[in-house]
């Protein structure tokens, strides 16, 4: 009953971009420990062109170039919030999973707290799409809440106010991945109170 109270309540706040954009930063530690690992892949490859699939507000557009930068999100909303907040990078509303955006196009493909939202099948859809639009030798990155076990207090309590129903184990996340593009590197990180897994994929050029 409790749950079902603040689970209606974060729900709602997700609704409201700009209050769930802020409201997060608190747990996440302002994203400076993904930020720091997104801005070192970034370096390794010099300028990339990068596509950032379920960008929300766009909070990592910053760490990029915006001639070389396009966020995606399925939700109106938050790509109007995303532009507001970056005005001199592209944003796009469209349905990744099903999105036919040009084939290898890009260097970077970020996808980043998105996949604990989807089930199995939508999230392996998202993850094909993606390693489809990266190009041979590019980098696809995959960043996603973890479930630890045995879960600290914070972790508890901050996946108990996540609205994302699919927050995965280690050994399923690199399951789901795996399945899809070998995993290269793979890391397990904290930041804020929030606990991360990072996987990083290069495609194999043919
Ligand atoms: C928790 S937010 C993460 C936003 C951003 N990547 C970040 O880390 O700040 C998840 C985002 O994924 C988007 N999303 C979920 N399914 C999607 C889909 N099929 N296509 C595009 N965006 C999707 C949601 O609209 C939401 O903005």
């Amino acid at each position: 009953m409790i749950r079902a109270v603040i689970r209606r309540f974060a729900d709602r706040l997700a609704e409201t971009p700009a209050a769930f954009h802020w409201l997060r930063k608190l747990p996440e530690g302002n994203y400076r420990e993904t930020k720091r690992r997104i801005a070192a892949v970034r370096d390794d490859l010099g300028a990339p062109r990068v596509l950032d699939l379920g960008c929300g507000a766009g909070e990592y557009a910053e760490l990029f170039d915006p001639a070389l930068y396009l966020g995606m999100d399925i939700d109106p909303g938050y790509i109007a919030f995303a532009r507001s907040r970056h005005p001199k990078h592209r944003f796009a509303c469209a349905d990744v999973t099903t999105w036919s955006g040009e084939e290898n196009g890009f260097d970077l493909v970020l996808v980043n707290g998105v996949l604990h939202h989807l089930g199995d099948a939508e999230a392996s859809a998202f993850l094909c799409n993606a390693h489809r639009l990266t190009r041979p030798g590019g980098t696809l990155l995959v960043i996603e809440d973890v479930r630890l076990d045995p879960p600290t207090f914070a972790a508890r309590v901050v996946h108990f106010l996540d609205y994302g129903d699919h927050i995965r184990t280690l050994p399923r996340w690199q399951a789901l991945v795996s399945a899809i593009t070998p995993i290269a590197r793979s890391e397990t990180y904290v930041s804020g109170i929030c606990p991360y897994h990072l996987m990083l994929c290069s495609k194999p050029v043919r």
